[in-house]
């Protein structure tokens, strides 16, 4: 019988990526620190990670790869979990969305919700913009158009079920305002009540038709649950929720701690209470949102070439240097910078310096002084409590920091600590008293106390660096690693015989490291390209029904209010034409005039912004919209040319 409090500590199930970045990574580190401390510290933790597998994007890859989007997701899963074994993450489950308990236990949720009311059938009636595959309500919509690329949207009905959020806000708003630590760090909690949910609610979509890569609603078969409700439900079903084996649920419900990306607040901080409200489950105790890892340039993405790479650094560097880098240096819940130089400078100051050479210090000091041997602290001296004192009181600092989720602060005082037996070092000089054989005593007595030292070191950065409090424990032979050990400074055993290893951190060169790292990000640069899945098949007379033509620009200038667009005025055989075009992000407009692109001459005219638009210019785009050119004609050719 175990009499251990529980904690239960979730990260948000990844979409299959196959390559997570530095980012993604971040979240499941911050929450194994978290994970590994509450058991170092005597909980009985529940550690669940996983992965989120549905939905509409999935199915459209893997249909364009022609493999089924299981067998696609299969083989990323497998990837994610190496990397996680990669980074030292010890969860304790990993859920997949595809897993059969999972969906047949959100199926049973969705029936409950719609059997006791919360769920009812009825039709989306909304905007469709056919490129961007967006549904819009009529207030989103900017002077009628899609908001986020300014072309005409399409008045489109699908059959749905909807959740009655509305239902349930006044509970929840009730709710986070008498419970403060729900919603983590405080102004994203503002940020929730102000923007979402004292605007008011509105009913939420739960079903869709258009694809059938998800969980099919048991009672009609035609509709998947929405991706949200299903990746949601996974903090419970992990747990065996609504099944006979349940025994994990009733343990580990109502979770510790959601640790999650502010991007995600609203799902978890919304949604997902409210579903548990109409559930009659409890609400987790605490939903956190840590920040943006960003890189020099903002966001990370694939095409900006900027993504970085977790394995790149952990081969280079260790699994620990990036541990130490991301929970140490990311202020924990606001936006943090990954840069490869400050990176390296952390990683010799704090980790080879500080640590490194205390560790090896000590060590070559008891090996010459002491054959090795680790001798008894029996000449005391009034100069050692400082050291003792700070060295006592680093466990309980640390705890409190963790219990309020401040990891960097944590690792702060225990890097006061290192700092502190450092100067130690340099306050006693050992060298001088080993010239001296009256001062042996002494001397031992102060190696004894590095070293014991070292053992709070150990046993304190265990939850963050388990790898270098292991080798720190080789080299010192320390046998004393529970966290009781730390309430008292004599845990070392004297006469254990040390064991000189390898430096732990070895220094790097920074600037031919980063000189290596730009040459292998060059020879990077020849990846092979991606691409969206092809669109159906056409006729040669399909094609020919767009007719397009050279135009040269005479003018662009911004369109008032609009952030996205330019109007052009282009001349096309003689005839001017106004373009509106959603280019404004890619060109400065006069980067514009005098080009000669191409334009879609017979589509329909539509107003954008109560501006008109006689056609399309041509352009093309990666993906995720982060890089755009115009297609232009190298030379000079008449205005109103055909393109064929
Ligand atoms: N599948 C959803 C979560 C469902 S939870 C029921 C999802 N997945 S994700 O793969 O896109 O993101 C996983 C985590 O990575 C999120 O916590 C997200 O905030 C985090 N990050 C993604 N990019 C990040 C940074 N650049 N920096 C820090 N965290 C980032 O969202």
């Amino acid at each position: 019988m175990c009499n251990k409090k529980p904690y239960y500590i979730t990260t948000p199930i990844y979409y299959p990526s196959a390559n997570l970045h530095i980012g993604n990574t971040y979240t499941t580190v911050a929450a194994d620190a978290l994970a590994r401390f509450k058991r170092l510290t005597g909980y009985d933790v529940f550690f669940l990670t996983g992965s989120d597998e549905h939905g509409e994007k999935i199915q459209r890859i893997a249909e364009g790869k022609g493999v089924t989007p299981k067998a696609y997701v299969d083989e990323i899963v497998a990837g994610i979990k190496e990397l996680w074994k990669l980074m030292d993450i010890s969860y304790d489950k990993f859920i997949r969305t595809t897993d059969d308990y999972h969906e047949k236990a959100v199926q049973k949720i969705f029936t409950q919700l719609y059997e006791q009311g919360d769920i009812y059938k009825s039709s989306y009636e909304g905007h469709y913009c056919i490129p961007c595959e967006s549904f819009w309500t009529e207030t989103q919509l900017v002077n009628g158009n899609c908001p986020d690329c300014g072309r005409p949207v399409e008045r489109k009905t699908e059959e749905a079920y909807f959740f009655k959020m509305s239902k349930y806000a006044d509970r929840l708003i009730e709710y986070i305002e008498t419970h403060p630590e729900f919603i983590q760090p405080e102004s994203r909690k503002n940020e929730m009540l102000n923007n979402f949910l004292r605007p008011g609610l509105q009913d939420l979509c739960v079903s869709r038709t258009s694809f059938n890569w998800g969980v099919p609603v048991e009672f009609d078969p035609g509709h998947v649950v929405y991706v949200w409700i299903d990746a949601l439900s996974n903090y419970i079903t992990a747990l065996g929720y609504n099944t006979e084996n349940n025994e994990l649920y009733n343990k580990f419900w109502p979770a510790d701690v959601h640790l999650i990306g502010k991007d995600i607040l609203r799902f978890h901080t919304i949604y997902w209470p409210i579903m548990l409200m109409a559930l009659n489950i409890p609400l987790p105790k605490q939903v956190f949102g840590h920040g943006w890892l960003l890189v020099d340039g903002g966001k990370m993405s694939k095409s900006k070439g900027n993504v970085v790479d977790p394995v790149v650094l952990v081969n280079n560097f260790g699994v620990d240097a990036v541990r130490y880098y991301l929970l140490r240096e990311i202020p924990f819940g606001s936006d943090g910078l990954f840069n490869n130089e400050i990176f390296m400078k952390k990683i010799n100051s704090d980790l080879a310096n500080d640590l490194g050479n205390l560790l090896s210090r000590t060590v070559a000091m008891v090996e010459k002084y002491f054959d090795g041997v680790i001798p008894a602290p029996t000449a005391k001296e009034p100069i050692d409590d400082e050291l003792i004192k700070l060295a006592l009181e680093t466990p309980v600092k640390v705890e409190q920091h963790i219990d309020k989720l401040r990891i960097p602060e944590a690792l702060g005082e225990i890097w006061a600590l290192i700092g502190r037996a450092n100067k130690y070092i340099d306050e006693t000089t050992p060298w001088i008293l080993a010239k001296d054989p009256e001062k042996k005593e002494r001397l031992g007595t102060v190696l004894y106390n590095l070293a014991e030292s070292l053992r709070f070191v150990s046993v304190l950065v265990s939850a963050f660096l388990p790898t270098t409090a292991q080798k720190i424990n080789e080299q010192l032979s320390v046998n004393l690693t529970a966290w009781d050990t730390v309430s008292a400074f004599d845990g070392t055993e004297a006469g254990t015989r040390v064991k000189r290893g390898e430096v732990i951190f070895p220094r790097i060169d920074v600037e031919a490291k980063l000189k290596e790292f730009e040459a292998a990000a060059e020879v990077k640069e020849e990846v092979k390209p991606s691409m969206q899945p092809l669109k159906e098949e056409i006729t040669i007379d399909d094609f020919d029904k767009v007719d397009l033509r050279v135009v040269k620009v005479l003018s662009c200038e911004p369109v008032k209010g609009a952030k996205k667009l330019l109007k052009l005025k282009v001349d096309l055989a003689g005839e001017e034409r106004q373009v509106i075009s959603g280019i404004a992000q890619y060109y400065k407009p006069e980067e514009l005039v005098g080009k000669y692109v191409i334009l879609v001459a017979n589509l329909k005219p539509v107003t954008l912004r109560g501006e008109l638009s006689q056609g399309m210019i041509l352009a093309a785009a990666t993906d995720d919209d982060s890089k755009l050119f115009t297609v232009s004609i190298p030379g000079e050719l008449p205005t109103g040319s055909t393109v064929s």
